[in-house]
């Protein structure tokens, strides 16, 4: 069988098992039985306890650590104390996704959770007690859209603690193979039915570290694990690995995604000529940070009188963003000057310390702040186990669409969502493991780089990403226009068509591998953007500023190949009722 992926063919091949961190030979098939692509929360989550049921191979783009999860700075939403229910955190969530979150699915993760951060503590996660000692309460922060204290988090630097246990964990278990630096082209997706439209994932193409080859790596199950896609935008809090990876290639595989248009902007990233992508926690605002404007006037009571400065981000988002439209100046203010200095070094220790790095003494000065894209809320449609639309093929944590967070995600829901579907996603995979590893193996083909030649100047590629990026900060941000949209269609169209035919004709690299991604992430957002006639959540759209009920439904795209071997895109909708 030659399964062809523009002009790279492959073709046939030895296979070999993959247990070992060993070198990889020329023409072989790597093995597993988990093929996860990421490691992050999710995907190490998810890798520890699927090895206990076989071999797992962690797929990651560059350190094991360079992940959205060691950024994080909230923590995890969950109900641990007295004075919370779980009733209180469903409506919190349900009131911030504004009338699109599954209910069901927001119940189920919301209960699930206060075991989930047992299972982070058993696993050597250090949360920050109320006391020194190790059975006191935890210590909970408060972040906007929630109505009691409920973040668990290790000060302001919780990502970074997670991701340290989870990769300590992963990297003294035999059965985990984590490999770093390379990056997967494409999916390994196989028919299963004569007419080649029912499909099943394999596992994956990649490319090596320093080196030219595309391995095909062979698995049982295929878990996208990859987060989000920040960096389809000029202004991101996200890493640079945040390029869309697993939504753009289940989507090129055929699976179905869903609530594109649904891209959250946090509202406070520093502003600093020098500092790239650093965020000032919305826990800040939870201890008592107020938002001025130049002149020190605060200005949430004229969008959000009642929650103020703890309103759902999509309003304090919009609030800024109109504030420095107002004002024609670049950002605004951040002052939690008032709180005691000690205090504030003591819970914010990593804010501090980088804004004192700028000359910002959080104790003393205000700190510039600007909206940046931070989260996408849609992504790969799954079912309740962490399932994708495609057999052998899973998403979990940012990378996949649940029904969790609506029309905006509530905050510190994000980290709660990936370990609570790591865990669900591994029981699917024990109770039917016999069945998984039983599926017959099938002929994988090496890839081929065809005719394609190296690439020679690098600017082809370069110059992409710098247009796809602003055009998306400029005409598809946090307050949009359907001729804007248009605009931007139009460019990203020409551009996906330049990329394609780059793709063609030079061998793959990195880069362009992940300007392809954004490329298609990019005509999702635009296209879902365009879809929804209404203005809800983080989606605002100056022509149609109202929510409308007739719009209380799920944009669910499919990539379909017709009767002429043309690519198309299929529009579904899913009601949501409650
Ligand atoms: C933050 O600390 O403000 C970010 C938390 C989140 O994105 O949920």
């Amino acid at each position: 069988m030659i399964f062809k992926i523009g002009s790279h063919n492959v073709h046939k091949v030895v296979i070999r098992l993959c247990v070992s961190r060993e070198t990889f030979n020329h023409g072989e098939v790597m093995e597993c039985d988990f093929l996860i692509i990421g490691s992050g929360i999710a995907g190490l989550s998810f890798a520890l306890r699927a090895s206990a049921l076989g071999s797992v191979v962690v797929i990651t783009k560059k350190e094991g650590n360079d992940t959205a999860t060691n950024l994080a700075q909230g923590g995890i939403a969950a109900v641990v104390s007295s004075m919370d229910t779980f009733d209180l955190h469903v409506q919190d969530t349900l009131d911030s996704g504004a009338g699109i979150c599954d209910e069901q699915v927001v119940r189920q993760v919301v209960a699930d959770g206060p075991e989930q951060v047992r299972n982070l503590i058993d696993i050597g996660v250090d949360f920050v007690r109320e006391g020194k000692d190790r059975d006191s309460p935890l210590s909970l922060g408060r972040e906007g859209g929630h109505s009691r204290r409920r973040v668990v988090h290790a000060h302001d630097l919780t990502g970074r603690e997670i991701e340290r246990a989870l990769l300590k964990k992963a990297k003294e278990n035999p059965n985990i193979q984590l490999i770093e630096n390379s990056i997967c082209v494409d999916l390994l997706i196989v028919s299963k039915s004569k007419t080649g439209k029912v499909k099943s994932c394999v596992g994956a193409y990649v490319l090596l570290p320093d080196d030219d080859e595309i391995v095909p790596f062979q698995a049982k199950r295929t878990i996208l694990c990859t987060g989000g896609a920040g960096k389809v935008y000029l202004y991101t809090s996200n890493p640079d690995i945040s390029t869309g990876d697993g939504i753009a290639m289940a989507f090129r595989a055929g699976a179905e995604v869903a609530n594109m248009e649904f891209v959250q902007f946090h509202p406070t990233c520093l502003y600093h000529r020098d500092a790239k992508n650093f965020l000032i926690s919305e826990a800040i605002r939870g201890e008592g940070a107020i938002l001025v404007d130049e002149n020190g006037n605060r200005f949430m009571n004229k969008y959000a009188p009642d929650r103020m400065e703890l309103a759902t981000r999509d309003t304090v988002a919009r609030a800024i963003d109109e504030e420095m439209k107002r004002t024609g100046k670049d950002c605004v203010f951040l002052d939690i000057s008032h709180k005691d200095a000690a205090f504030l070094q003591k819970r914010f220790p990593g804010i501090y310390a980088k804004c004192k790095e700028y000359g910002i003494d959080i104790t003393r000065d205000c700190i510039p702040v600007v909206p940046a894209a931070h989260y996408q809320c849609g992504g790969v449609v799954t079912d309740e186990w962490g399932n994708t639309t495609i057999a052998g093929l899973m998403a979990l944590g940012e990378t996949a669409c649940t029904g969790l967070h609506g029309a905006n995600r509530l905050a510190s829901n994000s980290l709660l969502e990936a370990v609570v579907y790591a865990h669900k996603a591994f029981l699917f995979c024990e109770k039917e493991f016999s069945t998984i590893k039983a599926n017959k193996k099938v002929d994988i083909d090496l890839w081929r780089s065809g005719n394609a030649t190296k690439l020679d100047e690098e600017i082809l590629i370069n110059h992409n990403w710098d247009i796809i990026r602003r055009t998306m900060w400029n005409y598809v941000g946090i307050v949009r226009r359907e001729k804007r949209l248009l605009l931007a269609q139009k460019r990203i169209t020409e551009i996906q068509q330049e990329i394609e035919q780059h793709y063609q004709d030079y061998r793959v690299t990195p880069n362009m591998i992940e300007l392809r991604n954004i490329a298609l992430v990019a005509s999702l957002i635009i296209m879902a953007s365009l879809k929804r006639k209404e203005s809800r959540g983080l989606h605002y759209i100056i022509d149609y500023p109202e929510k409308k009920v007739s719009c209380r439904k799920w944009y669910i795209f499919k990539k379909v190949v017709d009767a002429d071997n043309h690519e198309k895109v299929k529009v579904r909708t899913k009601k949501i009722s409650s």
